[in-house]
């Protein structure tokens, strides 16, 4: 194997491509070994005469032919290397056929035309389609695609985007179909899908009242599984129009399941192609998280039509533009659907828990990255793999940033900004600048004299902003004044470039309230308004803001809504923290106390460990708990979300020096204190938290059963024999995949070794031939307490185990490596061994996904010493490795030379 050459792309280097390409004309011979592909390209020059070379992208593909205006080119007519068909002499208009063969069969990186389970699927996102057939492989062309597909009866089922315009059978016998998009799109969006396929569909009347078809597409066999991704299509179609006003365009939207995919799901036009994980569902193999997941992703995806492909991104450093923004629209759709059909307060609650989940997924993945040798802003600057910056920065950060466009211009404001950007860009490829400039347009008129200057410095700087906050109550004249002040040191990359030491202030909307000593809310005046939270905007390093009429000494109650992607900094004490977990009316601010008093405790733990001391959790931190706990005000959702300790992964962010086996030890102690000192009020819970009846995916059930199942984890962990009972009888008797999976991992966690080997045995019997159950067992297994890398070396021998599928790779390989800290991180280094052979083998067989895994040891600077000298070894060995991809490369020299 050759090393690929790394090459920096810079944002700063863009140009326009000098052809339009209008039109694209496709004709597959499909075929797993050798699929021929017949393009025929309409070219025109941008400015006529310029004499510029049509270069073309090509990976991995064998030339056959290439002809210009029906005459075929001898081999001196062109230019051809191992990525670019070059054609120097075309006049300003031409036609350009090239016929080229690529081998399906054999492509296990999963991008371009691939065979999955006998049959054929596309990616061309980021960079797919060159894979597929030369062409200007980049998201400012666009083109409107005709797509002929043939291929034997073996493959009975031939889709491509848009709509269906002939079908017929060829005398060889063979199956040819004509699909046309009548709507001009990237290659990134092209997509093919052939073979042997079941599907499910239904027909809506959209907004305008046109009759829309809508089809879920799956393995045979996995209908009756397809049900709840159907059903969320079509609550996602209605919400775009509601809310954004937002229609379907086609008369024709498809979703395809397949089992190899390397990502969740891709947003091609008309023809999503979809993670069998985020389509299969049935309460038997999916859990309430699967669901929400599936809900989430569905709508993710459909909303890209508007946000991605009608309005698309002019060059990839803009990806945020379509991920920030589709993944604040899917966040704000599944908060809607937690909340429909609620009163005032409990919609309240059901929002934060949605808010909850978010923030927690950002502090764990986002915030590390933004602090570590991958650190970017949501617009890139520079790239050597495009494939790498489809990251936590880009998509969940991205989305703060658009949050908080919505938090500065209001609900009315933001949705008059979207109707500007689609009336400013519909159909063309933009810029996330261009996205700004559509809501200050809106923003302006609300605030003259104001624009979005300063807040578009969250595009070019990276970094989690620090917010010092100082209060200072004069109690006298009832006035309260708040202080915050901003910092945001260089990282990753900006710590090498020049401007390093100019960094800005950012615009932060922080919104704060203020709650008395009795925990109930004062009021606040803000521009004559009395209100309960007061969104204060900071713009410059620091800034003071005056509150009269406060009647008493307040706590103050801090990012409520967590309304910007910062961290806070506030001396709190102990005493405030658990007044604010009790009382805050803000619910997201409510459950943020308690788990800084949750923070403050573990990493107490951890320093009594690391000094030999004898752990001793304080009382007072047990009764916040027994209050959250017992308080039946709160939504059983809600609840699980107040009472779950925080992740390893958001305490390591806390620690100078991480030390993960102290941090479980920490962690692991305090939960068992918890099972053991509140077991009456688990008890109960667990009893009050009982769904029978059939099984619904709804939030309701669902918050009983995360709650149920996390009074099991408790009692169990505490040592609680009769909770064990209960786990056995739950896991024997479950009606759903929820409560068996909850049941199995508080046994295999802190049950008795026996039993939990006898469950995990029966569990892959009873399950072994649906894929996406077995990738459970495997997952629970690879982060399990217990598990050490011998461990994960005995289930990779297992018959069920492969490393050429995405799902199992991640579900084992990855769950161990990313998630499961106190297995990888020995001292002997044998975790880092394993790491090494992983990363190796992975990328001689797909390279996306591989330098996912490489990722794990992107902090290894910030670890205890020693760990910190054998993860740099692992990594260099990795680096030194030859032939190692592109996308390997980019993650293990950044790790090693942008390290914090
Ligand atoms: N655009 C897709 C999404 O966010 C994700 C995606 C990008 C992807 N590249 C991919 C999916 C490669 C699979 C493989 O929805
Ligand atoms: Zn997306």
């Amino acid at each position: 194997m050759r090393t690929e050459t790394s090459v920096t792309v810079y944002r700063k280097d863009y140009l326009p491509y000098p052809f339009d390409i209008p039109e694209v004309s496709l004709v597959f011979d499909l075929d797993p070994e050798a699929t021929t592909v017949r393009s025929r390209l309409a070219v025109r020059r941008r400015t006529p005469g310029d004499g510029a070379p049509l270069e073309l992208d090509g990976s991995d593909l064998e030339l056959i032919s290439v002809s210009v205006d029906g005459r075929e080119l001898d081999k001196e007519a062109y230019r051809l290397n191992e990525s670019t068909l070059a054609l120097s002499t075309l006049g300003d208009a031409a036609t350009v056929e090239i016929v080229s063969r690529c081998r399906p069969a054999a492509n296990s990186t999963l991008m371009g035309l691939y065979v999955s389970g006998g049959n054929f699927f596309t990616q061309c996102e980021a960079e797919g389609f060159r894979r597929i057939t030369w062409f200007a492989d980049r998201p400012d062309v666009m083109s409107r695609y005709r797509v002929t597909l043939r291929a034997t009866s073996e493959y009975p089922v031939l889709l491509s985007n848009g709509n269906l315009i002939e079908s017929r059978t060829l005398p060889d016998g063979r199956a040819e179909v004509v699909w046309e998009d009548p709507f001009p799109k990237p290659c990134y969006l092209f997509a093919l899908v052939a073979g042997r396929l079941t599907h499910r569909e239904t027909r809506v009347t959209t907004a305008s009242g046109r009759e829309v078809l809508l089809q879920v597409y799956s393995d045979p066999g996995s209908e009756s599984k397809t049900g709840w991704a159907l059903e969320s299509l079509v609550r996602a179609l209605r919400w775009d129009e509601s809310r954004f006003g937002l229609e379907l365009d086609l008369d024709r939207f498809m979703v395809v399941a397949v089992r190899d995919f390397n990502m969740g799901a891709m947003e091609n036009k008309g023809l999503n192609i979809f993670n069998a994980a985020y389509v299969l569902a049935n309460a038997d193999t999916a859990t309430d998280a699967n669901y929400e997941a599936i809900e989430s992703v569905i709508g993710h995806e459909y909303f890209h039509n508007w946000t991605g492909n009608r309005v698309t991104c002019r060059d990839w450093f803009q990806l945020s533009l379509k991920e920030g923004l589709t993944v604040f629209r899917d966040q704000e759709f599944s908060a809607d659907m937690m909340a429909s059909g609620l009163d005032t307060a409990a919609a309240a609650s059901a929002r934060a828990v949605k808010r909850i989940d978010d923030v927690v997924t950002l502090r764990a993945a986002q915030f590390p990255e933004d602090g570590g040798p991958m650190a970017h802003p949501i617009r890139p600057e520079s790239y050597q793999e495009i494939g790498n910056f489809y990251t936590a920065t880009v998509y969940e950060k991205g989305a703060e940033v658009i949050r908080m466009q919505h938090t500065l211009l209001g609900d009315a404001g933001f949705r008059a900004g979207m109707d500007e950007y689609f009336r400013r860009h519909d159909g063309q490829a933009v810029t996330c600048d261009d996205f700004v400039a559509a809501m200050e347009s809106v923003y302006t008129r609300q605030h003259p004299g104001r624009d979005l200057g300063i807040f578009r410095r969250w595009y070019s700087q990276a970094g989690t902003p620090r917010v010092a906050v100082e209060l200072h109550y004069d109690a006298p004249a009832r006035r309260c004044t708040i202080r915050l002040a901003q910092r945001c040191a260089p990282v990753g990359v900006e710590k090498n470039s020049p401007n390093a030491a100019a960094k800005k202030p950012f615009h932060i909307p922080f919104a704060v309230g203020l709650m008395d000593r009795d925990g109930r809310a004062l009021m606040l005046n803000q521009d004559g308004r009395q209100t309960e939270t007061a969104v204060l905007e900071l713009t410059t390093e620091q800034q003071e803001w005056v509150f009269e009429d406060i009647p008493s000494a307040p706590v103050p109650s801090l990012l409520r809504g967590f309304s910007a992607p910062v961290i806070v900094e506030y001396p709190w004490s102990d005493e405030e923290l658990a007044l604010l977990s009790a009382h805050d009316t803000d619910p997201f601010a409510r459950w943020e106390a308690g788990q800084e008093l949750a923070t403050r405790e573990i990493l107490a733990l951890v320093s009594l460990h690391q000094t030999g001391a004898a752990l001793r959790v304080r009382p007072g931190f047990i009764a916040a708990w027994r209050a959250l706990l017992e308080d039946a005000a709160l939504d059983e959702a809600y609840r699980a979300r107040a009472l779950a300790l925080p992740s390893e992964k958001t305490l390591a962010e806390r620690m100078s020096a991480i030390d993960p086996p102290a941090l479980a030890v920490a962690r692991d102690f305090l939960r068992a204190e918890l099972g053991r000192d509140l077991a009456p009020a688990w008890r109960q819970v667990f009893e009050e938290c009982q769904t029978p009846g059939p099984y619904r995916p709804a939030p309701e059930p669902a918050g009983k059963r995360a709650l149920k199942n996390m009074a099991l984890t408790h009692l169990l962990a505490g040592g609680d024999a009769q909770a064990s009972e209960w786990a056995l009888a739950q896991y024997k008797q479950a009606t759903n995949m929820t409560d068996r999976l909850g049941a199995m991992a508080a046994l295999v966690n802190h049950g008795d070794p026996d039993i939990a080997t006898g469950v995990l045995g029966e569990f892959y019997e009873q399950w072994q031939q649906d894929p996406l159950v077995i990738d459970k067992w495997f997952s629970l297994q690879a982060t399990a307490r217990s598990t050490t890398v011998q461990t994960v070396r005995g289930l990779m021998a297992h018959p069920a185990f492969t490393l050429r599928n995405p799902n199992r790779a991640r579900a084992l390989v990855f769950q161990f490596c990313l998630n499961n800290a106190r297995g990888l991180h020995v001292p002997d280094g044998s975790g880092y061994d394993y790491w090494v052979e992983q990363v190796l083998a992975l990328d001689a067989l797909n390279p996306e996904v591989a330098a996912r895994l490489a990722r794990a040891m992107d902090n290894w600077s910030r670890f205890v010493p020693v760990l910190r000298a054998p993860m740099r070894a692992a990594l260099e060995r990795v680096r030194n490795h030859p032939g190692l991809s592109r996308n390997v490369s980019e993650i293990v020299s950044k790790a090693l030379e942008l390290a914090a």
